[in-house]
């Protein structure tokens, strides 16, 4: 089965996020994993209650009071990284098959397009950093719904855009509970299972596991 479309989650599947702490983890020290782990959860967390709530802030924001609060939460991390580490997340690493695949996709006739929780100014920066910007045919993001993931409405723009039914575009992503979203509306999904998480959400399961993108067909 061929696909019309590949969309990809940006945080995570396309970008490493934990690449912002890494290049600066000799000045944050010893517990660099930890704040990393923290800052992204909290963003997250920020993500679904607002979502929630109807209280949307865009994910820049969110991303900025997630780090200020991982500053309180794990004391002796020097606050003079705030402006550095905010600043590598504008230019976060591609994990390295990602580009290949995405050509390799593309040639084939498929379109290539991005969807995230992520501003559009963020998006627009991590691709055209990793130098992704011809293979790239579009980014979606969440700032035009004023929502986040797993807001159905959000999947939903990829389908209205393109006009597609949701079963002919298949929908990558490393973060499960964003997976479980694009299973429950419809898209052919796949779990980019980059860190050997275990599964959650029985009754709703990607059609494939991946240990990195390299396989997807
Ligand atoms: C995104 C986050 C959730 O890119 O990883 O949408």
């Amino acid at each position: 089965m061929s696909y019309a479309a590949y969309v990809f989650d940006a945080y995570g599947t396309l970008f490493d996020v934990h690449a912002a702490v890494r290049r600066h983890a000799g000045d944050v020290g010893p517990n660099y994993q930890l704040f990393s782990e923290v800052w992204r959860a909290k963003q997250l967390e920020y993500s679904w209650t607002r979502a929630l709530m109807g209280a949307y802030k865009d994910f820049w924001k969110l991303t900025e009071e997630a780090l200020d609060y991982t500053f309180q939460r794990i004391p002796g991390v020097d606050r003079a990284l705030r402006s550095k580490l905010l600043e590598a997340y504008w230019k976060l690493d591609c994990y390295p098959e990602v580009p290949s695949v995405l050509r390799a996709l593309k040639a084939r006739g498929a379109r290539i397009a991005v969807l995230s929780n992520g501003s559009p100014e963020m998006l627009r920066s991590a691709v055209t950093n990793a130098a992704l910007e011809t293979v790239i045919d579009d980014i979606f993001s969440v700032d035009a719904l004023k929502t986040y993931k797993t807001a159905p409405a959000v999947y939903d723009m990829v389908t209205t855009s393109y006009r597609l039914y949701p079963n002919v575009v298949s929908f990558q992503s490393s973060n499960r509970w964003d997976v479980a979203g694009a299973t429950r509306f419809g898209f052919r999904t796949v779990w980019i299972n980059r860190t050997g998480m275990p599964d959650e959400y029985p009754d709703l399961g990607p059609s494939l596991i991946l240990p990195t993108l390299e396989a997807l067909e």
